[in-house]
């Protein structure tokens, strides 16, 4: 019996994708558990690059399971436009290899429209969402008025409610957010027939998952965002409104506590966040641009620049401790190479007061100091290396200092977006 859970423990982007195809290999099954459509996860085979929104990013192995938990929020026009794409290229060749939990929540056109609008209206404010209508569709469901695959598949509880829904949000719409108001009629006939497309996957796949762990298969938990993007342990209220941390796994997927295994946390060797919030270790001049330019640092959802800056230990430390990390895999040293200097964020500093973890307050975020740590960088082109040897030595260093800092160890350093181009340290993950 083992299971797997792979968090983000920064701001997103950490290149979880790349790192569940990899670990993948050994799974059978791969479940997302919370997030939606607001995750794109990148996926690099033989050159080839694949980009995952709401299908695990183990789809790309023949055979294996993919499942979509009830915390997940689901789109079902871009699942099934997901679908299409994966099937062309030969993946989910049978309907038994994605499974839908039938308690999902759907993410309406309303959701969508609501996001939008209230982006728009908060201007210099704004969270920078993925306009996507995660934030609004997940209050649905706290507000229990979501609508859900099992609603969806009973055609008479799916008019009831997206009538009654529909009657509420457009009201809002017009009159708070001076929107447009919503078709009912066209609504309802696109989203029967997504159900129909969709239908075959949607299943009990909390008890699904019992009965896998416990025959022994092994279950890889792939997360969405990361911890700093956490509605409760992030940078509130510049978060995304799901829980990222590895702890969601229990409600988002529907399995016991003693489920959970491993918890392997990945980290940029740097830090980036797309959208507004604080940022303690961002960079604005020639550093964070090389950071953005080699590392390819643009949304993969949104196409935003995304802002660069140092590696931040109290972030990941902080992320350790939430997720009770068992191991962490770094990911994107490649791009460091070619930096004279590093600089390691040790801690805060703030109207006399050291910080050790992240602060709660946005206020204290924004104006605290970080303390920095420097090391000396390296020069060469470590895309090609395949064990932790073969790095420069100051590429070591820099990796053991972070695992010092961190107080978790590294199994796995990635060194470029490619699936085999990875360095594995110790590797023994389920
Ligand atoms: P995710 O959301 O955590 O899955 O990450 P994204 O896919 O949004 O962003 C990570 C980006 O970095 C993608 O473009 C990946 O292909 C790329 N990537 C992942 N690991 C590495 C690496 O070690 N080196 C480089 N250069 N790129 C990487
Ligand atoms: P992956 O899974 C990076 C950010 C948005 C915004 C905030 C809230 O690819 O790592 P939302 O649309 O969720 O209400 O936006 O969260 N955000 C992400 N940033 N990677 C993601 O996903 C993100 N998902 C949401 O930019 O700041
Ligand atoms: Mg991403």
């Amino acid at each position: 019996m083992s299971t797997l859970v792979v968090v983000g423990i920064q701001w997103g982007d950490e290149g979880k994708g790349k790192v569940v195809d990899l670990l993948a290999q050994e799974a059978d099954v791969i479940v997302r558990f919370q997030g939606g459509n607001n995750a794109g996860h990148t996926l690099v085979v033989g050159g080839q690059k694949t980009i995952v929104r709401l299908i695990p990013s183990g789809v790309l192995h023949a055979g294996k399971v993919c499942v979509i938990g009830n915390g997940v929020v689901v789109d079902p026009q871009v699942l099934v436009e997901e679908i299409d794409t994966l099937q062309q290229q030969g993946c989910l060749s049978d309907a038994s290899l994605l499974r839908i939990s039938e308690t999902a929540h759907l993410i309406m056109p309303y959701h969508k429209a609501i996001d939008l609008a209230r982006e728009r209206l908060r201007g210099e404010g704004r969270i920078g969402t993925t306009g996507r209508g995660i934030g609004p569709t997940y209050e649905d469901k706290m507000a229990r008025v979501g609508i859900r695959f099992v609603d969806l598949l009973d055609e008479e509880v799916f008019r009831d409610k997206l009538s009654h829904n529909l009657q509420e949000k457009n009201i809002y719409l017009g009159s708070i957010l001076k929107e447009q108001a919503l078709d009912f009629q066209q609504i309802f006939d696109a989203y029967c027939r997504l159900r129909d497309r969709l239908a075959p996957y949607v299943m009990n796949a909390s008890r699904y998952l019992h009965e896998e762990i416990s025959r022994g298969r092994k279950v890889l938990f792939e997360g969405a965002q990361g911890t700093m993007l956490d509605v409760d342990h992030g940078t509130y209220p510049f978060v995304t409104s799901s829980n990222t941390v590895a702890g969601a796994v229990c409600t988002g997927a529907g399995i016991a506590p003693q489920f959970i295994h491993n918890v392997i946390g990945i980290s940029k060797t740097y830090t980036t966040r797309v959208g507004s919030g604080p940022f303690p270790t961002e960079l604005f001049g020639p550093e964070g641009e090389k950071l953005r330019r080699d590392g390819g640092e643009f949304g993969t959802v949104t196409g935003r620049p995304r802002r660069c800056g140092w590696f931040d230990a109290v972030v990941a430390r902080t992320a350790a401790r939430v997720n009770g990390l068992t191991s962490l895999a770094l990911t994107k040293i490649d791009v460091l190479s070619g930096l004279p200097t590093l600089r390691i964020c040790t801690g805060y500093e703030y109207n006399g007061r050291h910080y050790d973890e992240v602060p709660p307050s946005v206020q204290v975020l924004e104006r605290l100091t970080p303390v920095y740590e420097e090391l000396p960088g390296w020069s060469e082109r470590l895309t090609e290396l395949r064990s932790l040897d073969a790095l420069p030595v100051n590429a070591r260093r820099y990796v053991e200092r972070i695992e010092q800092l961190v107080g978790v160890s590294v199994k796995m350093i990635s060194v470029g977006a490619g699936r085999e181009e990875t360095i594995l340290i110790r590797p023994a993950f389920f």
